[in-house]
């Protein structure tokens, strides 16, 4: 993951998460960014200008100290690749929203033409607040990214959504929308499996599992909004494919096996994040099978595995696979990466309630053959485009 000469204009506001931003500082330098710090005069009350600005090596921007400098807010709008605002308080929240220039950072952001990112912390009544969730949305209908808030126990003792988001995840989150912006999967071709597979029985009657397609979607989202040309294999489920993104519709592991071969050798990364059936019903029985007192037996057979079968091809495209776990997550998630020979596997813990199988959000582990990056419970929109951003990353870097 990197930020390797990035300009990030850190705008502080003043919350309690404002003493993070040091540490969130040094995040972003060690990552390869070059930090400029913008801080609100309430900011100032809970963490000096000078810890940020021996941090960030650079003066910090105050409110009313820019007189020697009146250009300020538009020069160092230009410098920025980026404008992340962490912590944004509501009351920053609702400035920018609604447009006001009433002091350097919201000067700043109404002048700056790059993406800006803002990570909200607040009280979780506050961030609830229909007045605060409305500027939110007003503000992401502009193209700002919010990234966050997390749920949890909160500085003033209430539990709930509100607080600052691991600074960790802030960095993976800001550099897979950078890299969302800057096209990163540009001129690439992506196939994703996604959906469960279903295995007839009899004309009625089928083999299937839990899943709900969510991931594989979002992910096709992420790759197509990264610049990727998309193609998305998908089991049935309950949803349209996102728009420009072609979509191959199947319903059996080998209908699945067979639209994958048929172009997998053309794509230059494929995400097997499918829940393919492993066993179909050896002979699926023509006519509807009639109820009988007796104890009943299906035969069942292995189905190929699609993800092992890249193996075969003369070229094999880079290979994302997933991997669905009750127990010993690593372990299992590991030996498939060696068994499998993929690039990159996503360990995800099913059968917990709230996470994984037709849920909206999920939790990852990214394991590489030297890469591990936790990526905690998010919604599965978000956890895509950090997944698309990892996978890009180590691609690019696979092909140098
Ligand atoms: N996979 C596949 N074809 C199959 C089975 C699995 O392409 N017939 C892919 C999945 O899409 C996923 C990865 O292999 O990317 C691992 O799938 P998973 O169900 O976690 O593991 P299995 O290999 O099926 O092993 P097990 O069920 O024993 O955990």
């Amino acid at each position: 993951m990197s930020l390797q000469g990035k300009h990030i204009l850190l705008g502080v506001s003043g919350g309690i998460a404002a003493y993070k931003s040091a540490e969130l500082i040094r995040l972003l330098v060690k990552h390869g960014a070059q930090v400029r710090v913008v801080m609100t005069h309430s900011a100032t009350q809970f963490i000096t200008p000078l810890t940020l600005a021996t941090l960030s090596q650079h003066p910090v921007g105050l409110d009313g100290e820019d007189l020697d400098e009146p250009m300020r807010h538009i020069d160092w709008a230009r410098w920025a690749d980026v404008v992340l605002l962490a912590p944004a308080t509501a009351q920053r929240i609702a400035l920018m929203a609604h447009g006001f220039a009433s002091d350097l950072l919201s000067t700043l952001c109404l002048a700056a033409e790059c993406p800006v990112v803002v990570c909200p912390a607040m009280n979780q009544a506050m961030w609830s607040n229909p007045a605060t969730q409305a500027n939110v949305a007003r503000l992401e209908g502009y193209g700002v990214a919010i990234i966050g808030p997390e749920a949890g126990e909160q500085a003033c003792g209430e539990i709930g959504a509100g607080r600052l988001l691991t600074l960790t995840e802030i960095v993976v989150q800001l550099t897979a929308h950078l890299n969302s912006a800057e096209q990163c999967l540009a001129g690439k071709k992506v196939m994703i499996t996604a959906g469960p597979t279903i295995e007839a029985i009899d004309p009625v009657r089928f083999l299937s599992n839990h899943s709900s397609g969510k991931m594989g979607y979002a992910l096709a989202q992420a790759a197509y909004s990264a610049g990727a040309e998309v193609t998305l294999v998908s089991g049935p489920v309950a949803m349209s494919a996102p728009a420009g993104v072609t979509l191959v519709s199947v319903h059996s592991a080998e209908q699945m096996f067979n639209a994958v071969q048929a172009s997998v050798q053309q794509m230059d990364i494929f995400i097997g994040c499918a829940a393919v059936a492993d066993y179909r019903p050896e002979s699926v029985q023509s006519q509807k099978i009639k109820k009988s007192p007796e104890v009943m037996t299906i035969q069942l057979t292995p189905t190929i595995d699609i993800l092992a079968s890249l193996n075969d091809l003369p070229t094999k495209p880079f290979a994302v696979g997933f991997a669905a776990e009750t127990q010993n997550i690593k372990d299992y998630a590991l030996g498939k990466l060696e068994a499998k020979k993929c690039d990159l596997i996503m360990a995800n813990h099913v059968g917990i309630e709230g996470t994984g199988f037709g849920s909206d959000d999920n939790a990852v582990t990214v394991l590489g053959h030297d890469l591990q990056i936790e990526l905690p419970k998010q919604s599965k929109t978000m956890l895509a485009r950090a997944m698309i951003s990892i996978i890009a990353d180590t691609y690019k870097q696979r092909k140098l």
